[in-house]
């Protein structure tokens, strides 16, 4: 810890009806990655505090619900301004807290802007009403507000990712109580002062500070009608496991990847080499998105795109978040995590992988890692699991149908990704690889707001977030209309 570890002062650790008060439970910091410096403190809140957060959501969520759409819509138009106004604070609360470079935390500020104008086109494409007439008078479809909704967010896109579910569930009718990551927790007060400064009312969004305990009191408070998470597959799986037998609850969980990317003799392996950096290692490799595993033929093609990767690895520039010349990668969240790094790797060691290049911990500052590669072809299988660092494995296939059975060999399904210049090879794919997000000489990360994100087994519970967020916050209402002049008749009567 820096010498700057006490100058963070203590913030508020619970924003309730409109007004943010001094959390009552134990004291966390979070730490800039880089240098260790603590850049936000509060007490979180408590269980106490956070059944209040939940009840002031009940409270208000009447009233919201029942508002003119036209002026939710208003309100949500002018929290985008103030998120546009407050763009650079935005940003550099996102990468001192998390340590990603400015440059992707400007373009994270970008995608919190354009959520709201996407969530309005998207709520109505997905949830819009509609009616027309019947043999036996009218039918209308209508959508309807769960109520309040818990919402859990992740540290790696700290404002983009629980915006993702705050603005459609806000949008819809539903109120919010919203627990940010306690490693990224500064972007959501200025969250709130755009929303103030937008004239949401008090009550519809709430914020409760804190890490896993208040994230538990929130889950386990009385009267929530939904949890909206963004996170890892083992939270996400103990949230589905607390939530069984509650049907009344809706859970969206958006979770982890395990994913491939097939690298198959397209004729420029440079451009290859550049969509492998930009797939397994861009923001430390700690994207849902990022690339885990590297599918390439045997032979000398697959030789030159591992060569070409190692070249980028070694030029690649590390540094904290502000430095000049700007950096490709900052650090990952916490040194604990650059250890895990060395200790995943040892463990694919001993199960017969070879590295290409080694992971080097620590050398920038403890939580730098400049990634490694570790060849697995041949090796005993490893688990399949997301490490979420800058850090892949590689398997060399001898056919296409051999890369698409590594590629689907997991239990995750979120990202995919094909390089070839063989359009019956993409045509192939398309067909085969089981995930959601399936990419063409393009990277596996960098998802679009435009569309669905999410996908099959551990990586989420089948409601994709993004453009079809519509669907989980709102329920569709079928109304049956007739005039009671329409009298009932049936044989026997
Ligand atoms: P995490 O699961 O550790 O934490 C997410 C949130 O849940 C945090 O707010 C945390 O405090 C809270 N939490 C953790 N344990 C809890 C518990 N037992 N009860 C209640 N709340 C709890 O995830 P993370 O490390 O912050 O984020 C990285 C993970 O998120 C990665 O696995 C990544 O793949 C995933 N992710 C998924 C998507 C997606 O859209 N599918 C997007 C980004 C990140
Ligand atoms: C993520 O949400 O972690 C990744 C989004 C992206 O693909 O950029």
């Amino acid at each position: 810890m820096s010498e700057h570890s006490q100058t963070a002062p203590t913030q508020p650790g619970l924003y309730l009806n409109g007004a943010w008060q001094a959390g009552l439970g134990p004291h966390f910091v979070s730490e800039d990655p880089a240098s260790g410096a603590v850049v936000f403190a509060a007490h979180a809140a408590t269980p106490p505090q956070v059944e209040d957060a939940v009840a002031a959501a009940r409270a208000a969520f009447p009233a919201w619900a029942r508002m003119d759409r036209a002026a939710r819509i208003a309100i949500l138009e002018a929290y985008g301004r103030a998120l546009q106004s407050r763009a650079t604070a935005l940003a550099e609360a996102i990468s001192r807290d998390m340590g990603k470079a400015l440059w992707e935390s400007t373009a994270e500020v970008a995608a919190m802007v354009g959520k709201i104008a996407i969530s309005v086109r998207a709520y109505d494409e997905r949830t819009g009403a509609r009616s027309e007439g019947a043999a036996f008078g009218r039918t209308a479809l209508d959508h309807r507000p769960w109520g309040v909704m818990a919402v859990l967010g992740p540290f790696n896109f700290p404002g983009h990712l629980p915006n993702g579910h705050i603005v459609p569930a806000l949008l819809a009718g539903n109120s919010v109580v919203f627990k940010p990551s306690e490693l990224a927790p500064s972007v959501a007060v200025l969250m709130v002062e755009a929303f103030e400064e937008a004239g949401l009312p008090p009550g519809v969004l709430n914020v409760v500070m804190g890490a896993r305990a208040t994230g538990a009191a929130l889950l386990g408070a009385t009267g929530i009608d939904g949890v909206l998470f963004t996170g890892s597959a083992t939270t996400g799986t103990a949230i589905h496991a607390m939530f069984a037998g509650r049907p009344e609850v809706i859970l969206a969980l958006e979770m982890g990847g395990n994913n491939p990317l097939i690298i198959w003799d397209p004729a420029d392996p440079e451009a290859a080499a550049d969509l492998i950096v930009h797939s397994s290692f861009i923001t430390s490799g700690q994207r849902c998105s990022c690339a885990r595993r590297l599918i390439l033929p045997e032979g000398r093609f697959g030789d030159q795109v591992l060569e070409a990767t190692l070249a980028r690895i070694e030029r690649m520039v590390l540094g904290s978040w502000n430095a000049d010349p700007a950096p490709f990668i900052g650090p990952v969240i916490h040194a604990a995590q650059a250890a895990r790094v060395g200790q995943f790797e040892a463990a694919l060691k001993a199960l017969g992988g070879k590295s290409v290049v080694e992971a080097r911990i620590g050398v920038e500052g403890p939580a730098f890692v400049r990634p490694g590669l570790i060849d697995m072809t041949g090796a005993s299988e490893a688990e399949d699991e997301e490490l979420f660092a800058p850090f892949a494995q590689i398997f060399r296939v001898k056919t296409f149908e051999q890369a698409i059975m590594r590629a689907n060999a997991t239990r995750f399904g979120l990202s995919s990704g094909l390089v070839s210049d063989d359009p019956a090879l993409w045509q192939e794919a398309t067909l085969s690889l089981r995930a959601g997000l399936i990419n063409w000489n393009r990277p596996t990360t960098g998802a679009s707001s435009a569309l669905p994100f999410g996908g099959p087994g551990l990586s989420g519970d089948g409601r994709p977030s993004a453009y079809y967020a519509a669907d989980y916050c709102a329920y569709p209402v079928a109304r049956q209309e007739a005039d009671v002049a329409a009298r009932l008749s049936a044989p026997g009567l």
